[in-house]
Order: structure tokens, then C-alpha cells, then sequence
């Protein structure tokens, strides 16, 4: 790929503008955190959910503090991460459509509570339970840090990016079933 178009940041009114341009070329998983329990319940769709480390367990997503959930991770030390099949592109929607507030955002959907009480979807593609070890505040979002108290995982195994402004499919069983009927035939000539 040629350097030829390198662009220096030197306007300062242009800075996000442009830091945007960039992140948008970032392909990102799409998960729902969701946060509070009983009546109190709410969840944003994110794309910053990642591995802190392996060994121990722990995830970190980055939740803007304005964010309904983040007042109710912060008041109940608990999280759910629920990471998305490219079949619920809805759900994404959903947890980030500013007109619907907390527990509507879970209206006819399918959802139970976890240990903690925190509120899992259904059908994701893994659902964990976490607890939260560290917030680190900077700028306009609080760093979260998770430790796994449970975890569920689903037999499907195809997911949902955002990538370009935009929702894309990654359709892995799909792919496996075209891989099997390529090495199926082959396998009989042998
Ligand atoms: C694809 C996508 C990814 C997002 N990722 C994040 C994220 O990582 N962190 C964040 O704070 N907000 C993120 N948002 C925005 C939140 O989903 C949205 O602001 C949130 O639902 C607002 O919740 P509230 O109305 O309950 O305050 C993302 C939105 C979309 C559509």
C-alpha cells in the first residue's frame, strides 16, 4: 500500500474529524454490555469490548460516562457482555437508539438474570458475567476492567462487525458448510 497520501494533523478543529475517518476503517466485534438488575436495568451496544489478559480472565470495554449504564455499573459492580451473532443486528440497534430508555430496551426480547442479578440476552453469540475489578476514568469514558464470574457460549458460530459505518455479517457456519461440500467430494476420490 503506498504512503504517498500521509496526512499531518496540524488543524486543531480538524483533529476528530479526521481521528474518526480513521477509526472507521477499524473493523470492531459488536457486543451489548448490559448493566443494573430488577426494574433498574439498561445495555449499549459497543465496539470496544476487548481481552485484557487470558491469565487472569479479564475484559475491558470503554463505556462514555454519560451512558445510562455506566451509572449502574459503577453503583452495582457488576457487567454483562453479550457478544453478537450476525443475526441480531436488531439488538445493536436496539441498545443504541437514544429514544428507548433502560428496560424498554429489553421489551420482547429474550433475556434472564445472572447470578448477580444483571440482565444476559439470549441467543448471543457468548454471554459473560462480570464483575468489575477497575474503572479508570479518562476523558469522556471510563475504562472498565471485568473479571468472568460466568460465562455461556453458543453453538453457532457467526458473528456481527462494524466496520465503515456499517453492520456486517461474518457467516463462519456458512463458510464451514461450503468448506465441507468442496472436501466432501474430494475426500471420495481418495
Ligand atoms: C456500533 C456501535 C458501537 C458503539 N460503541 C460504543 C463504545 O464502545 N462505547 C460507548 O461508550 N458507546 C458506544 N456506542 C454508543 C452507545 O451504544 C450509545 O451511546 C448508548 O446506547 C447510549 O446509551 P443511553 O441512551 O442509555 O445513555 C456505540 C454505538 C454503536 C452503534
Amino acid at each position: 500500500m503506498g504512503r504517498s497520501d500521509i496526512h499531518l494533523v496540524t488543524d486543531s478543529n480538524e483533529i476528530e474529524h479526521q481521528f474518526r475517518a480513521v477509526m472507521r476503517r477499524l473493523a470492531g466485534c459488536v457486543s451489548v454490555i448490559t448493566a443494573g438488575r430488577d426494574d433498574d436495568i439498561t445495555g449499549m451496544t459497543v465496539t470496544s469490548l476487548t481481552s485484557l489478559s487470558a491469565s487472569p480472565p479479564r475484559v475491558l470495554v470503554s463505556v462514555n460516562r454519560q451512558a445510562s449504564s455506566f451509572a449502574l455499573i459503577e453503583r452495582f459492580g457488576t457487567f454483562g457482555v453479550n457478544i453478537l451473532g450476525s443475526d441480531q443486528q436488531e439488538l445493536a440497534d436496539r441498545f443504541s437508539d437514544g429514544r428507548l430508555k433502560g428496560p424498554q430496551r429489553f421489551e420482547g426480547i429474550p433475556w434472564s438474570a445472572g447470578t448477580s442479578g444483571v440482565p444476559l440476552l439470549g441467543n448471543a453469540l457468548a454471554t459473560v458475567e462480570c464483575q468489575v475489578e477497575e474503572i479508570i476514568e479518562r476523558y469522556s469514558h471510563g475504562i472498565i476492567v471485568g473479571s468472568l464470574v460466568s460465562f455461556d457460549l453458543s453453538r453457532e458460530l457467526s458473528g456481527l462487525v462494524y466496520w465503515n459505518g456499517q453492520y456486517i455479517e461474518i457467516k463462519h457456519d456458512f463458510d464451514l458448510d461450503l468448506l465441507a461440500e468442496i472436501s466432501i467430494p474430494l475426500a471420495h476420490v481418495r
